[in-house]
């Protein structure tokens, strides 16, 4: 048992297929982050099933939060306040977490907050940065893909996102229109590095005159591409050059180098727009990627900007990133009800 005086927050994601939980000490920072993914599972289909990810966030769980508590040194009743993702995500995945947390909390007398999860993805930099306000914030992940300008913790605006596919789930389908497994973007980044990074087939970049995305026409502009190379045959749905590695290496890169032509492009034009701007923060799962880091990295130095990108265990889903949210949410009294649903 710890000290009465301290504040433990248990945070729990469960929207997708991570099982994430991890304890954050308020006025300290992070201290446990345990994490069961489901990727693997989920390869041999080719994306997510959300039948299986959802039963398997009920098998893990316990064990997950269990391990949680047991690497910060504490049990569940030192917990001052239990924060979960409540939306958005897979429903039948964050009924799991949600219902867990709910019986948890009301069963040993504890608060409980709900955390929107993209808010989550939003403050994710500041479990290992002090990122200053305001700031230009790009979440990008295989669900979602939106640019935000932050002002607060706790206070962001939407200044554009996608109309159609997240960013993520681009690279995805394009990685399985090549047979690659999934998920799609670690690999496609693998095979990019090994053609450094060049642009051989110069897909369409679609910019637009706003701050949102789109990337479903460059995913039906990389499909047309293989087809007039002879690489996919619309007939039988099929990849034509699965021996051929230098090709794939080519198109993955020419993808990569689209894609962050993209993102720059983005948020070059926001910055003409939110001057007072005082850093760029890159989060979600295709944070990870080194390339769009490195050239986002560059525009925000010639901006004169600070920097900020996650390390890859804090870009992908978590329970820690929840846990910073309750945590600041706590401090400002921002409990919720044990009505807490999914859909409000
Ligand atoms: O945040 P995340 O774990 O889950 C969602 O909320 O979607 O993000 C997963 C997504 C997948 O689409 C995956 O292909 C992408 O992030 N991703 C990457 C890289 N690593 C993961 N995309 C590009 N390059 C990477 N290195
Ligand atoms: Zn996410």
């Amino acid at each position: 048992m710890k000290d009465n005086m301290k504040r433990y927050i248990l945070g729990i994601e469960t929207s997708c297929d991570e099982t994430g939980a991890a304890v954050y000490e308020s006025g300290v920072g992070l201290i446990s982050n345990a994490l069961y993914s489901q990727s693997l599972m989920h390869e041999q289909f080719g994306g997510v099933l959300p039948e299986l990810a959802s039963r398997t966030q009920l098998e893990k769980i316990n064990f997950i939060i269990e391990q949680a508590l047991k690497a910060a040194n504490i049990t569940l009743a030192d917990i001052d306040t239990i924060a979960v993702t409540h939306k958005p995500g897979l429903p039948g995945s964050l009924l799991v977490g949600v219902c867990f947390a709910k019986a948890m909390a009301w069963a040993t007398n504890k608060k409980i907050i709900g955390v929107n999860h993209l808010e989550g993805h939003i403050f994710s930099s500041f479990l290992e940065y002090n990122v200053p306000f305001p700031h230009l914030c790009l979440s990008a992940s295989g669900g979602h893909t939106s640019l935000y300008y932050v002002t607060g913790f706790g206070k962001y605006e939407v200044i554009g996102e996608t109309i159609d596919d997240a960013a993520g789930e681009a690279f995805d389908k394009i990685a399985r229109l090549m047979n690659l497994a999934y998920p799609g973007g670690p690999l496609i980044e693998k095979l990019a590095q090994a053609a450094e990074f060049k642009d051989y087939f110069n897909y369409p970049r679609s910019m637009g005159q706003s701050l949102d995305f789109s990337f479903s026409g460059l995913k039906t502009a990389v499909l047309y591409d293989l087809v007039k190379q002879n690489a996919y045959d619309m007939q039988t749905k099929k990849f034509l050059k699965d021996d051929d590695l230098v090709f794939k290496q080519k198109v993955a890169s020419s993808l990569l180098v689209c894609m962050a032509d993209i993102f720059t492009h983005k948020i070059i034009r926001a910055l003409k727009e939110y001057k007072d701007t005082k850093a760029i923060t890159f989060v979600g799962g295709v944070a990870c990627n080194k390339y769009i880091k490195q050239q986002l990295a560059r525009v925000a130095h010639k901006h004169d900007l600070k920097f900020f990108a996650p390390s890859p265990q804090y870009c992908t889903d978590n329970g820690a990133m929840i846990a910073f949210v309750g945590n600041y949410k706590a401090e400002k009294n921002e409990f919720s009800a044990f009505d807490l649903d999914i859909l409000k």
